[in-house]
């Protein structure tokens, strides 16, 4: 089976993203897929500060390495300010130019507070991505009022949201495969 790399898209101290990324772990560990969580928490910021952008940063080479050995890639992607948060653009800009999201297969899941589930944040995010040449899968799934529809303990509670998150799952894998 493959890599997939599940990326937390905030690095805010007890993020809700990252109880979604480990929830969605289970979910693609039951299926044989070797899902690991890598969470902008440990975007190595205070290297960058500064700008340096032509150069070769051992911090940030030592965090994205994985995230680029990997064969696709799930982004949880939090709505903050009607977009995706600034740490991941951040983490997009000094990723290597062209080839990191070349031909790499790509999902999104969003998470609000609000009503629409971070839907403009994907769609931002994935302007960014589709312009970095990424496949990027087209069923997505965006989870609004998140902390009345998912618990610790259960996971998602919502019955809708739950049965897209399987089928997102079982669909991407298969699209990984395809790839
Ligand atoms: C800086 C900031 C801005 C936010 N802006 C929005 C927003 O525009 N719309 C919304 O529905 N929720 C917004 N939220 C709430 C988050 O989307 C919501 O709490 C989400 O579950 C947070 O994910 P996190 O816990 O991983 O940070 C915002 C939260 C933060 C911290």
């Amino acid at each position: 089976m493959f890599k997939l790399a599940i990326i937390v898209g905030t690095d805010r101290p007890n993020s809700k993203s990252q109880l979604m990324a480990e929830y969605v772990k289970t979910l693609y560990a039951g299926l044989g897929v070797d899902a690991q969580i890598y969470s902008m928490a440990f975007f190595p910021l205070r290297h960058v500060v500064g700008g340096p952008y032509e150069e070769n940063i051992p911090e940030v080479e030592e965090f994205i390495a994985p995230i680029l050995a990997s064969d696709a890639l799930l982004f949880i992607i939090p709505e903050y300010n009607g977009s995706f948060p600034g740490i991941l653009k951040m983490f997009i800009d000094y990723l290597p130019f062209p080839e990191a999201f070349q031909a790499k297969p790509i999902a999104y899941i969003g998470i609000s507070a609000g009503a629409f589930g971070s839907l403009r944040a994907v769609e931002q995010f994935q302007m960014v991505a589709n312009y970095r040449n990424a496949l990027s899968y087209p069923e997505r799934l965006f989870i609004s009022r998140f902390s009345a529809n998912f618990s610790i303990e259960n996971g998602l509670t919502n019955a809708t949201q739950k049965t897209l998150l399987e089928s997102q799952t079982k669909g991407f894998v298969d699209f990984v495969q395809r790839m």
